[in-house]
């Protein structure tokens, strides 16, 4: 059996990613610092899969921890990179705290792999990295845009670093661009834990429905949309974590076409932010408290995926629609209200 570190793996994306690695025979060694996270999530995995996966508590931004987690796993043979902080306006007030953390544990990891011989890669990227792009659908080949925040700048040199370390031939990495993760698995037992008050859109929603938050406020619907409201590509968490596990075949099955690639991970088709709250409210049956405010500064217009080479490359679609979606993070929602983490 192969054996994946998942750094980050309590969190939300890594937590769905181990029960899909599990599910197609992986041994999973979880690293993670809980800084985002709790470690009952490593319960819930096992829970599902009835697979303990192994954790090992360490913040991976300091060398040594870093180095300890590979001297107690020497089977790790390949990584996949989610350890990360992710709130992009608390990144423009703490700049350094991100580029420490964010870029640390990328060239912690890297380090060790290099000493050990350890040559698969997969990295959290964001289509954050495209900016507003000027042509829709985005493309892999699209323009990369001077990012808006250090947040997503992390996102950036993350991938240039990785762009070069392959060049050197020290790693084959493959980045995931994702697009906007959302909903929860289905048994409801792993999900989304926002910190405080929610900065996205589904986590909000589904805590105004359950009654923790008063009102949602719909940032803009004057923008040049057919709604008035901005468009993302949401994408169901779990079809994202099978995208991981596409991308760890792709290296076992030297499938990989050049030592760097990324891919856009999402479904093709956007959904507007009233488009969003409908599906919520007709698959829930309730209507969503929620009020028409100004723009939040900083918010693109809007963006989703060109999944075509996604698709031909990796083989790789996303399966669920936008109802699953609702309603998987609802069923998590009022799972996390009746057993809080
Ligand atoms: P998350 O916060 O739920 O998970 C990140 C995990 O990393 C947490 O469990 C946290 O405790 C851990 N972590 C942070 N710093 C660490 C450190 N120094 N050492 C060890 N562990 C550390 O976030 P998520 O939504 O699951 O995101 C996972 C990755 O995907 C991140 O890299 C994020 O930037 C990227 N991403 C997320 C989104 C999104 O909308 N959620 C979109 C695009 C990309
Ligand atoms: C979606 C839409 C809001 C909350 C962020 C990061 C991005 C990536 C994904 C990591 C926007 C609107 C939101 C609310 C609202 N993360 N909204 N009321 O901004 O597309 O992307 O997460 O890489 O980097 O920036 O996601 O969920 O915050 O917002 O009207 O209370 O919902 O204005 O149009 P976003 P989001």
């Amino acid at each position: 059996m192969r054996t994946i570190l998942v750094t980050g793996g309590a969190g939300y994306i890594g937590s769905h990613t181990v029960v899909e690695l599990q599910n197609q025979n992986y041994s999973v060694v979880i690293a993670d610092n809980l800084s985002n996270s709790n470690e009952k999530v490593i319960e819930a995995i096992c829970q599902i899969t009835g697979k303990k996966p192994d954790f090992i508590k360490a913040d991976l931004s300091d060398q040594s921890e870093c180095k300890k987690v590979f001297d107690t796993f020497p089977q790790i043979e390949a990584v996949i990179n989610f350890a990360a902080y992710k709130a992009v306006g608390e990144s423009c007030e703490k700049p350094l705290d991100y580029y420490k953390n964010n870029l640390g544990i990328l060239l912690n990891v890297l380090q060790q792999m290099k000493e050990r011989g350890i040559k698969y890669f997969v990295q959290s990227s964001s289509c954050t990295v495209y900016g507003e792009p000027e042509v829709l659908p985005v493309r892999e080949s699209s323009p990369i845009q001077q990012a808006t925040s250090p947040y997503g700048n992390t996102k950036q040199m993350a991938e240039d670093i990785l762009r070069f370390t392959a060049m050197a031939k020290q790693v084959k990495a493959i980045a995931l661009r994702y697009f906007n993760p959302v909903g929860a698995h289905e048994s409801a037992l792993i999900g989304e834990l926002p910190n405080g008050v929610p900065n996205n859109l589904m986590p909000f929603i589904t805590q105004t429905a359950a009654g923790i938050r008063k009102q949602l406020t719909v940032f803009g619907n004057d923008y040049p949309t057919p709604d008035g409201t901005c468009i993302r590509d949401f994408i169901h968490v779990v079809d994202l974590a099978k995208a991981h596990v596409v991308a760890i075949n792709r290296f076992f099955e030297n499938k990989n076409k050049a030592d760097f690639e990324y891919f856009n991970i999402g479904t093709g088709r956007g959904y507007s932010v009233l488009e969003l709250i409908n599906s919520f409210e007709k698959t829930i049956g309730v209507k969503l408290n929620y009020t028409i405010g100004s723009r939040r500064q900083g918010d693109i217009t809007q963006i989703w995926a060109d999944t075509t080479v996604s698709e031909q490359e990796l083989g790789w679609k996303a399966e669920m629609d936008i109802d699953q979606m609702t309603l998987s993070a609802w069923k998590w929602q009022q799972h996390l209200d009746k057993t809080p983490f």
